[in-house]
């Protein structure tokens, strides 16, 4: 299942937050997991209406060397980031109520981050969270120092 969310307003914010909820629970992530990517989809969501007056967000099942997913991508063709470097920053906001944490925590919550932009162009963030299975946390134990 694939789903597009049409974002510029604050309504559709809380719109894709609410699909995002729903195809997680769906594919069986964790209420922890399902919580981060509905923070996910709220941070990347918010800063298209704060910065870019209007995109997307495509949420899609994704699967990659027998693990299963949920991708998050969101796309504008707002005035892009100019020193992305700074932006990735914990603190870092242009905004006037911003606490410059949304992409850093977008980062921090899923497993895989990218980021695109550019300048006058927009701005493209795509980022994974695998479903973890059962017996994932005895290998990560495993490999605990
Ligand atoms: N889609 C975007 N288009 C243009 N600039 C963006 C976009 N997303 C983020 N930025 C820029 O990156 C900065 C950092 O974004 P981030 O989401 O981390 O913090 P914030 O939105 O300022 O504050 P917070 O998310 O904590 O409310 C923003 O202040 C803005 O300058
Ligand atoms: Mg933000």
């Amino acid at each position: 299942m694939n789903e597009t969310c049409h974002i510029s307003t604050e309504a559709d914010v809380y719109a894709a937050a609410g699909m995002a909820r729903k195809m997680a629970r769906q594919m069986g992530f964790s209420q922890a997991d399902v919580a981060r990517i509905e923070i996910v989809v709220r941070e990347l969501a918010s800063n298209i209406v704060r910065y870019a007056e209007g995109g997307k967000i495509d949420l899609r099942e994704a699967e990659l060397d027998h693990r299963r997913g949920l991708e998050v991508e969101s796309s504008d063709r707002g005035p892009g980031i100019p020193d992305l470097e700074l932006a990735l920053q914990d603190g870092y906001t242009t905004g006037h109520q911003g606490l410059g944490s949304g992409l850093p925590a977008v980062r921090r919550l899923m497993d895989t981050f990218e980021i695109w932009t550019e300048v006058g162009q927009g701005t493209r963030v795509r980022a994974t969270r695998w479903l973890r299975r059962p017996t994932d946390w005895l290998r990560d134990l495993w490999r605990r120092d």
